[in-house]
């Protein structure tokens, strides 16, 4: 079959070839990959910072946002039939697993001996098939297929904010305003359940305006262009205060304004991955002293386990029906397979870039 693979490590390594078709075990499921997401993660492996390739192999196939169909079952026990469309989850618990793993939490593995499909130690999804358990299988209805793609970032984005919620349960806490930093995809999708909760949400971004301006204020939420302000407890005199900050860009030096600006009792969530050495002064005590003299938290969050996959299907049907078209407006490029390396061309025109294999 045909597939996007990389020789990990190895800098402008990514190719369209052909792999042996994979082989379907007993238990497992043969899904028909439909769509493929790519994001900053496959960027930085296409450009040798990251990925490992499976034991047995030279090569990854890459790709972990993925839409698919089921093609073939075998057995009896796998709960889907030939034709239900399907996203897979991306981390597997490690062999031997930790306590997190063993309790389903494998996006909070202790010992980093995880898989990621795509990513770490197991092949992806932009190839024409792939086969899995269906524990790692999350069927998604009908109504949301033009979107669908979209849940496995949601997936990261619905952990993020159930951590918020439970961090949060500390104290007397009524969150009334949040910062999103980065209106990209995982931004977006941030700000947008953030709305879902009744929290009014401003969105900060280095890209001045259009398309992303335009879908954050579809949402009824203000956007805040980084040309003309700084992160700073001066934006939070003149917006409010910030109860919550989703730091969603990868660009670290926000994550210490961003303690800076966060209002007493509230919370910083970190989701960006930031591949480089990037060194930085930072006002230390000043900052100390305003976490510990205002209680402030700041954590970090990756990865999503199959309850997060879950809520997410129910919230792209409540995303859908209460802003229709929306979430389809933020795929801006649907590239063919012979194209994917396009995806990763900067422009701030572009939101979600997905490859379509059909
Ligand atoms: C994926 C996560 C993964 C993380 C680190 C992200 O792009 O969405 O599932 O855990 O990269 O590998
Ligand atoms: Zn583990």
């Amino acid at each position: 079959m045909k597939a996007i693979v990389v020789t990990p490590m190895q800098p402008g390594s990514g190719r369209l070839t052909e792999v042996p078709d994979p082989q379907l075990r007993e238990g497992e499921v043969l899904v028909r990959v439909h769509e493929v997401g790519l994001d900053g993660t496959d960027a930085e492996i296409l450009e040798g910072q990251f990925g490992e390739a499976p034991p047995d192999d030279d090569y990854l196939i890459i790709g972990h946002e993925s839409l698919g169909r089921v093609e073939n079952v075998m057995g009896s026990t796998t709960g889907l039939s030939p034709g239900d469309r399907v996203v897979a989850i991306v981390r597997r618990p490690d062999p031997v697993p930790c306590r997190n793993c063993a309790a389903g939490e494998w996006d909070m593995c202790l010992n980093g001996r995880y898989t990621e499909r795509g990513i770490k130690g197991r092949h992806g999804f932009l190839a024409e098939f792939y086969t899995e358990s269906p524990d790692f299988l999350v069927k998604v209805p009908a109504e949301i297929d033009p979107v669908a793609i979209l849940l496995e970032p949601l997936s990261i984005v619905e952990k993020a904010i159930e951590q918020i919620k439970r961090i949060q349960s500390r104290l007397v806490w009524k969150a009334e305003r949040a910062v999103v930093l980065g209106a990209g995809p995982i931004g977006l999708l941030a700000g947008i359940l953030l709305t879902l909760e009744d929290i009014e949400v401003h969105f900060y971004d280095a890209t001045e305006r259009g398309i992303k301006s335009d879908l954050a204020e579809a949402t009824g939420a203000n956007y805040i262009w980084a040309g003309e302000r700084k992160v700073s407890h001066e934006l939070a005199d003149e917006i409010g205060a910030v109860d919550i900050v989703v730091e969603a860009t990868g660009y670290s030096p926000l994550a210490f304004d961003a303690m800076d600006m966060v209002a007493p009792n509230g919370v910083v969530c970190l989701t960006g991955v930031s591949g480089g050495s990037r060194k930085l002064e930072v006002p230390a005590d000043h900052l100390n002293l305003e976490m510990v003299l205002s209680n402030k938290v700041v954590f970090g969050t990756v990865n999503a386990n199959r309850r997060h996959f879950e809520s997410g299907v129910r919230h792209l049907l409540e995303i859908e029906a209460r802003w229709p078209g929306l979430l389809s407006r933020m795929i801006t490029r649907r590239l063919p397979l012979t194209d994917f390396a396009r995806a990763f061309e900067r422009s701030p025109d572009h939101v979600k870039s997905i490859v379509e294999m059909a």
